[in-house]
C-alpha cells in the first residue's frame, strides 16, 4: 500500500443482480479511482443478512458479486477485495459504536424511516445498519467512500460517530469524506423514479442482450414534447449530451427510433462486460481465492485498529 495516497473503501451488498444504478452511481467510481487511491471494496454480506435468509442464496450472491466486481475491472493487485464477514472486527466494532450511539439519533436515518413508513417489522439489524457502516468505514482509516446519493446520510453518522468517539476516548478515528459525482448522484429508473431493485425498474449491468431490449423498451415515456425525458436520462449514460442532442433533434416525437438508438448504445456498452464476466464465472475457484486473500489483508489492517480501539476503552488488559 501507497502511503503517499488516500485510502477509498466502499461496499455492495449480495443482494442479487447490480443495475446500471450501482454501476453510474458508484461501481464505475472504484474502477476510475483505483489506481490514484489504496482501495478496500467489500461485499457486505453482513448488512445483507438483514434481506437474504436463505444460505444457498446468500453464497451464489456474494460469489456473483465478486465476479461482477472482477468483471467491471477492480483488480485484485491494485486493490483489497474481501467480503465483510472475514473480517470480524466489524461486527466487534459496531457494537462498541452501538453503546455510544442512542436510538432517537438512529431513529433519524432514512433507511430506517423508510422501513417505518412502509409499516414494517424492523429488525435490530436494520435499525444498528449504520454502525455497521460506520466501523466498515472507520477501521480502515479511510478518507474517502464513493457512494450514490442514498448513501449520503450514512456517511455522515459515519463521521458523527467517529467524532464521538474521539471525543469520549481520545483522537483515533479519521473522518472520511462520502465521493458523490453530482451528475449520477441519482440514475433514474425505466420508470423515472430512482433505479431500484426493490422498484423492479432496472437494467441490470450484466444483462442479456434480450433484457436490454425489453427494459429499454419497457421506458416509460410521456407524449409532452419532442424529448422523452426517462429515455434520454438514461441514455446519456452512454453516450456524450453532444451527440444525444443531434440525435433527438433529428428524431424528434419517434419515441420508437429513440429507444433503438438507445438499444444499441447500452448493448455495445453491456456486451463486453458480460462476456468478461461469462469468462470469470468459469474459475470460480481463482475467484474464492482472491476474496481469501482480501480478507488476510483486510484482516491485517483492522485488526491493528480494534486494539487501538480495545486499548482506548479500556478492555485491554494485556
Ligand atoms: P445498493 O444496491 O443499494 O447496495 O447500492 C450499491 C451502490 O449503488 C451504493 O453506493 C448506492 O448509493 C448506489 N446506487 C444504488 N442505486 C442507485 C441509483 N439509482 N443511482 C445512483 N446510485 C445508486
Ligand atoms: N449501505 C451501503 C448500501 O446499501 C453498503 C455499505 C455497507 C457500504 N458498508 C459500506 C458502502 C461502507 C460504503 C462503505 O449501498
Amino acid at each position: 500500500m501507497d502511503k503517499s495516497q488516500k485510502t477509498l473503501l466502499s461496499g455492495i451488498q449480495p443482494s442479487g443482480r447490480p443495475h446500471i444504478g450501482n454501476y453510474f452511481g458508484a461501481m464505475k467510481q472504484f474502477v476510475e479511482m483505483q489506481s490514484s487511491h489504496d482501495c478496500y471494496f467489500m461485499i457486505v454480506d453482513y448488512h445483507a443478512l438483514n434481506t437474504i435468509q436463505d444460505a444457498k442464496v446468500m453464497r451464489q450472491n456474494i460469489l456473483d458479486l465478486a465476479i461482477d466486481y472482477l468483471a467491471i475491472g477492480l483488480d485484485p493487485k491494485k486493490s483489497v477485495i474481501f467480503k465483510q464477514s472475514d473480517v470480524a472486527a466489524h461486527t466487534e466494532l459496531a457494537w462498541i459504536f452501538e453503546t455510544l450511539t442512542t436510538m432517537p439519533y438512529l431513529s433519524r436515518a432514512h433507511a430506517y424511516k423508510d422501513s417505518e413508513a412502509k409499516n414494517k417489522e424492523i429488525s435490530v439489524g436494520v435499525f444498528n445498519y449504520p454502525m455497521l457502516m460506520a466501523a466498515d468505514i472507520l477501521l480502515y482509516n479511510t478518507d474517502v467512500v464513493p457512494v450514490g446519493a442514498d448513501q449520503k446520510q450514512h456517511v455522515e453518522i459515519t463521521r458523527d460517530t467517529a467524532e464521538k468517539f474521539n471525543r469520549i476516548y481520545g483522537d483515533i478515528f479519521k473522518l472520511p469524506e462520502a465521493h458523490i459525482l453530482a451528475n449520477v448522484a441519482v440514475i433514474p429508473g425505466i420508470d423515472g423514479r430512482k433505479m431500484s431493485k426493490s422498484y423492479g425498474n432496472t437494467i441490470p449491468l450484466f444483462s442479456t442482450d434480450e433484457e436490454i431490449e425489453k427494459a429499454v423498451m419497457g421506458i416509460v415515456t410521456d407524449s409532452s414534447g419532442g424529448v422523452p425525458k426517462n429515455v434520454y436520462e438514461i441514455h446519456k449514460l452512454f453516450r456524450s449530451e453532444s451527440d444525444l442532442m443531434k440525435l433527438y433533434e433529428e428524431k424528434a416525437g419517434k419515441y420508437k427510433d429513440l429507444k433503438e438508438a438507445l438499444i444499441v448504445d447500452v448493448k455495445k456498452f453491456i456486451g463486453p462486460m458480460r462476456d468478461r464476466r461469462d469468462e470469470l464465472t468459469k474459475d470460480s475457484d481463482a475467484v474464492l481465492k482472491i476474496l481469501r486473500d482480501g480478507g488476510d489483508r483486510a484482516r491485517k489492517v483492522a485488526d491493528k485498529k480494534m486494539d487501538e480501539v480495545r486499548e482506548k476503552v479500556g478492555v485491554k488488559l494485556y
